[in-house]
């Protein structure tokens, strides 16, 4: 049996975990509560309520918490004094991805925020750790929609999305964000009342923070088992010969606000904007049932014939949508040929 079966069933939250516990194994009721008994000396899970009520939890085997004045501060001191220690017994690439999602949040804090505070959190349990970096600044969506014009701070969490993107390019290279959001297992960034992924998988109970306080904050989760590394995911998104940032996904449904399709040339040219600092930039289609004509003509013709150095790769189109993209594309082809 997977040793972390009995963890597995705690964490789900669906209850009834003896039960499950005996039926997963294959081993009677009293074998089952005897496993849970065991883990709960271990002080790896937690019970509360007695009888039908009894409730199980992974236990915090480790938390770390405080507040720093962002005046001064460095995110390698943060890293060292505070987080590191919770996570020094984890394997090597867990540690790894760890100190690179803390500091470059926690540099974000400091370089970008403004807050006179920035508050840094983690905490252990069992299967996995969470961390979360707080401030109570100018916040992230508001801040890049001053700082490129947009009209809705909603468009920040697009832009966000594409990657390459700084408010701050003399010091920057807006990389950090991006290249977080994909090397954890949930990724988070909250900020009035946006959110920059929505993982609902998150613990909103982690940290007591009102949900319309000023500010930024960035929660993270990865499994302490995990075997994903920091290298495969900057090489996923680097061109074949280099360490460079040169290919992006971009999830198209984040330019569609609710409500809306997305048919005009407008919504098109906010779609495509910076594409042409990527190489390659992969459109994904999911959650997009159908997309007009002038939107279609503006990215797949437009925008392609402006930028031949851009590779435009639209994948998980309907049947809809790929009409529209091939109609696109062999207007543009005719261009080219007449
Ligand atoms: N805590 C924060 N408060 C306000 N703005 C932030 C915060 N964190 C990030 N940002 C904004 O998001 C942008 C992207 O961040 P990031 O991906 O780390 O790139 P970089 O730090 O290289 O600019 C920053 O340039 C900044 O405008
Ligand atoms: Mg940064």
């Amino acid at each position: 049996m997977d040793p972390s079966s009995l963890l597995n069933l705690v964490a789900d939250g669906k209850g009834n975990v003896a039960v499950r516990l005996a039926e997963a194994a294959g081993i009677s009721r009293q074998a089952a509560s005897a496993r849970i008994s065991s883990a709960i000396r271990a002080g790896l899970i937690g019970r509360t309520g007695v009888g039908r009520g009894v409730r199980y939890s992974l236990a915090e085997t480790h938390r770390q918490e405080q507040e720093f004045k962002r005046e001064g501060l460095s995110e390698d001191r943060v890293w060292r004094s505070l987080c590191a220690p919770v996570v020094a017994d984890l394997p090597p690439n867990v540690r790894d991805i760890w100190q690179y999602g803390l500091t470059e949040m926690i540099n974000n804090a400091i370089d970008h925020s403004g807050s006179d505070t920035v508050r840094v959190g983690i905490v252990r349990n069992a299967l996995y750790t969470q961390a979360w970096v707080a401030d109570s600044g100018e916040g992230i969506f508001p801040k890049i929609a001053k700082a490129f014009d947009l009209y809705d701070p909603r468009e920040s969490i697009l832009e966000l999305a594409k990657g390459k993107l700084t408010t701050d390019p003399a010091k920057h290279s807006g990389e950090g964000i991006f290249f977080s959001s994909k090397v954890f297992d949930l990724f988070d960034i909250r900020s009035g009342a946006l959110h920059f992924m929505h993982d609902d998988g998150l613990d909103d109970i982690l940290i007591e923070r009102p949900k319309d306080a000023p500010g930024t904050l960035v929660l993270m989760r990865l499994d302490n088992q995990s075997t994903r590394t920091t290298k495969e995911i900057f090489d996923k998104f680097a061109a074949p010969d280099g360490y460079t940032f040169a290919k992006t996904i971009v999830p198209v449904r984040l330019a569609q606000h609710e409500g809306e399709k997305l048919v005009s040339r407008s919504q098109a040219k906010r779609l495509t904007m910076r594409f042409e600092r990527f190489k390659s930039v992969i459109l994904d289609f999911a959650g997009v049932e159908e997309i007009g004509q002038a939107f279609a003509d503006e990215v797949f013709r437009v925008f392609q014939k402006a930028h031949t150095d851009t590779r435009l790769v639209p994948v998980n189109m309907s049947v809809r949508v790929k009409g529209m993209v091939s109609r696109a594309k062999n207007l543009a082809a005719q261009d080219k040929n007449g």
